[in-house]
């Protein structure tokens, strides 16, 4: 695990939680964001067709292309990667000489595992439940070279407006934006994803992560990418192991970015939002309970007194959420929960304010 002393308090964070291990057999998962849904055929298709090219290396070439065009970007802009996580290891190996970086949280805690592996000194910033955990861009050090924000953000569900991520940008700085959870954010008479700075060139400095991992139910194979200026990713390249992204993880890259997948992939970002607005309604009549912010995408927090508690009191009872304590900025009193179909939602919900009415 890798802890970190909440300033000298004694009490250490596990900054390496995630969601899957709080899931085991005949537990109903709603701790892990990973769609659960069966595998479009578009997509199995080309994935069982690569294992027939397993003895050559892989090569990245038509995948690459694939990403760069769903994205308006250069073939230089891409970087694919074994999963978003494997590009923050990327950025805090090869942004070794960053002098300040800083991680906006409660977010995603592996870009700080990362930067914390690489030898770095991170600085936090806080954002508050109070200000509906939304970013202000005027929290982040001038000086800070290096800057990651999560949009949507793990685990809060926020999604910042583009123009206040766009405020962070600036010669001399890295500003990494995780849109791991960007493709499941929907707004009505929007065409695409609200908020994606995913085709922006415009802004120094600007690199943005994707999953693919999420809304295709490909944890288990690593895939996503970075988008980024081209003189900036040949250092991130040379920090990457060879032959990282294996021939079927670039089979799904090259199958996800057609206009199809992403026809497909609006489409369920659209019922994704009625089932989050279900769940949230379902929320709204739970005793003691209050939702974080305004959430966007895949999953909510909400805090409730004693919720380390409730939370092994729903494992009991067959559910498994997500801790909220190991997220720098949230604490006990919280838990993360992914948004499911309404018959789920509605039987979770049943039960948690059970535990909730029993308790002393
Ligand atoms: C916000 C966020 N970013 C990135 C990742 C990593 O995703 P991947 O499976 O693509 O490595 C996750 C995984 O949980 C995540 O929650």
């Amino acid at each position: 695990m890798l802890g970190h002393d909440e300033g000298g308090s004694g009490m250490t964070i596990d900054l390496g939680h995630h969601g899957d291990s709080e899931v085991r057999a005949g537990l109903i998962d709603l701790a892990v964001n990973v769609r659960h849904a069966p595998m479009p055929a578009w997509l199995a298709g080309p994935i069982a067709e690569s294992l027939t090219r397993l003895s050559a290396y892989p090569d990245d070439a038509e995948a690459t292309a694939a990403v760069a065009r769903r994205h308006r970007r250069d073939h230089d802009e891409v970087l694919l990667t074994a999963g978003a996580a494997q590009a923050f290891v990327l950025l805090a190996q090869a942004l070794r000489g960053a002098r300040r970086p800083v991680v906006v949280h409660p977010q995603f805690t592996e870009p700080e595992a990362a930067l914390r592996n690489a030898g770095h000194d991170v600085d936090r910033v806080l954002l508050r439940e109070a200000d509906g955990f939304r970013l202000d861009a005027a929290l982040v050090p001038d000086d800070a070279d290096l800057v990651f924000v999560g949009n949507p953000t793990n685990p809060t569900s926020v999604l910042h407006p583009a123009a206040e991520i766009a405020r962070l940008a600036r010669p001399g700085r890295v500003l990494v934006v995780d849109e791991a959870f960007a493709d499941t954010t929907h707004r009505a008479g929007v065409a695409g994803e609200p908020e994606s700075l995913a085709g922006r060139r415009d802004l120094p400095g600007l690199v943005v992560l994707r999953s693919l991992t999420k809304t295709w139910g490909l944890a288990g194979l690593r895939i996503g990418y970075l988008l980024g200026p081209a003189d900036l990713l040949p250092r991130l390249a040379a920090a990457q192991p060879l032959w990282a992204v294996s021939t079927p993880a670039l089979a799904a890259a090259i199958a996800c970015a057609s206009p199809d997948a992403i026809t497909a992939e609006r489409e369920i970002a659209a019922r994704l939002a009625a089932d989050r607005a279900h769940l949230l309604a379902r929320l709204a009549h739970v005793p003691k309970l209050t939702v974080a912010g305004a959430p966007a995408s895949a999953f909510v927090s909400v805090r409730l007194d004693g919720a380390d508690k409730i939370r092994l009191e729903l494992r009991e009872r067959g559910y498994a959420v997500r801790r909220g304590d190991t997220f720098p900025g949230l604490g006990a009193d919280w838990l993360r929960i992914a948004v499911r179909d309404t018959a789920t939602t509605d039987a979770f919900v049943e039960t948690l304010t059970t535990v909730i009415e029993e308790r002393p």
